[in-house]
């Protein structure tokens, strides 16, 4: 039941902050995350893992993305994640005692579950699935798996999936850096960082109001252009087909630093840009590459941490703060005021949010 959200999207952004929670309900303890939360044989299975392909769709595959920023900077083990309809017919090369990772909502995502099956030929050590269907192709055919909590999402538009797989995914990260000489109080730190994500998600759902302002900006936009850096950039990724998938909005994502690179070129005031900036030291770097587009011309709207030193007023047409809370978890929190935005601009445009056209919940044709 919707209650009393118009759209089952909007009732799902809203359930985040108890979809997270439960997706840590019982996973971590004063100590750390507890034992065999991935399954009963996943200790020597963990222990021997030294790479690890992430395999996925769309949203999922953002997901992925993130994670190989958490694993390699944690536990620095090397990590690649690639869309499943690539991996599966590509010729790829397995090291040995690598760790087979599917990402997947449904868990019968057609691509992800022929990759999985290949997988099987490949040589690895074991598959581990993420997933919020216990019941699911995918969860039945892996040795490890850490289920998301999520509940039923209905809208085609993929939400509180996301963020509670980057929460089951920083559960994983945590927990191979802790076998991989992550510094004991920095673990610790970080499970209790990722402890209070459902209250920092609470806070950001908080700017809506705001979201609606800008959302004007869009409405007779053809193109956007949204810019991270760091682990933001799969964020960005996810706000743009967000925005694509529900407004029709032509929108693409770049990591910050390729602007020059070309996408710079389309820049006017008929493109507006959106940009992730957290506070961290990538913070200068996104700065100068914000300029970049304000000298162009175009319409700057910025998701700005609130501890992030902006030049407030001249450089964008709109900033919006946003508490993003530590390193770990802040490309959880950033994406909230994406699916603002793109479920705010899809409603003002009167598109069918739940159900965008051409679009089917589960993917299970390849
Ligand atoms: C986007 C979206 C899709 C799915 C993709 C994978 O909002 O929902 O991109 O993420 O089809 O689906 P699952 O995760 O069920 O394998």
């Amino acid at each position: 039941e919707r209650g009393e959200y118009r759209h089952y999207m909007q009732k799902e952004i809203f359930e985040q902050p108890r979809a997270v929670a439960d997706t840590l309900e019982g996973r971590i303890g004063p100590h750390g995350i507890l034992p065999n939360i991935f399954g009963i044989d996943a200790d020597p299975i963990l222990e021997k893992t030294r790479a690890i392909h992430i395999v996925a769709c769309g949203t999922s595959y953002h997901a992925g993305m993130v994670a190989k920023y958490w694993i390699e900077q944690f536990a620095r083990i090397p990590v690649v994640v690639e869309v499943a309809s690539e991996y599966r017919y590509r010729d790829v090369v397995v090291p040995e005692n690598t760790l087979f990772v599917a990402v997947s909502q449904s868990g019968e995502t057609a691509d992800t579950l022929a990759a999985m099956r290949e997988s099987r030929r490949r040589g690895y050590l074991a598959t581990f699935a993420i997933c919020n269907v216990p019941e699911s192709s995918v969860v039945r055919e892996s040795d490890l798996r850490l289920m998301t909590r999520a509940g039923p999402e209905i809208g085609v538009a993929s939400t509180k999936a996301f963020t509670t797989q980057l929460t089951a995914f920083a559960l994983l990260a945590l927990d191979l850096g802790r076998r991989r000489g992550l510094d004991g109080a920095k673990y610790l730190e970080h499970c209790k960082e990722l402890q209070s994500l459902p209250r920092y998600i609470e806070n950001a759902l908080k700017i809506e109001p705001e979201i609606l302002r800008i959302a004007d900006h869009f409405i007779n936009k053809q193109h956007a252009l949204f810019l991270g850096r760091g682990a933001q950039f799969p964020v960005a990724l996810e706000g743009s087909l967000k925005l694509k998938e529900i407004s029709y909005i032509h929108a693409e994502a770049y990591p910050a630093g390729e602007l020059k690179h070309g996408p710079l070129a389309l820049v006017d005031e008929n493109m507006p840009i959106v940009a992730v900036a957290p506070n961290g030291p990538l913070l200068d770097k996104l700065k100068s590459n914000l300029q970049e587009v304000r000298a162009r011309g175009g319409e700057l709207i910025v998701f700005a941490d609130e501890r992030a030193e902006m030049d407030d007023g001249t450089e964008h047409v709109a900033m919006v703060r946003v508490d993003g809370g530590g390193d770990l978890i802040a490309p959880a929190v950033f994406t909230i005021p994406l699916q603002l935005l793109a479920y705010h601009v899809a409603v003002q445009r009167g598109t069918d949010v739940d159900q965008p056209r051409n679009l089917a919940k589960s993917v299970t044709v390849e």
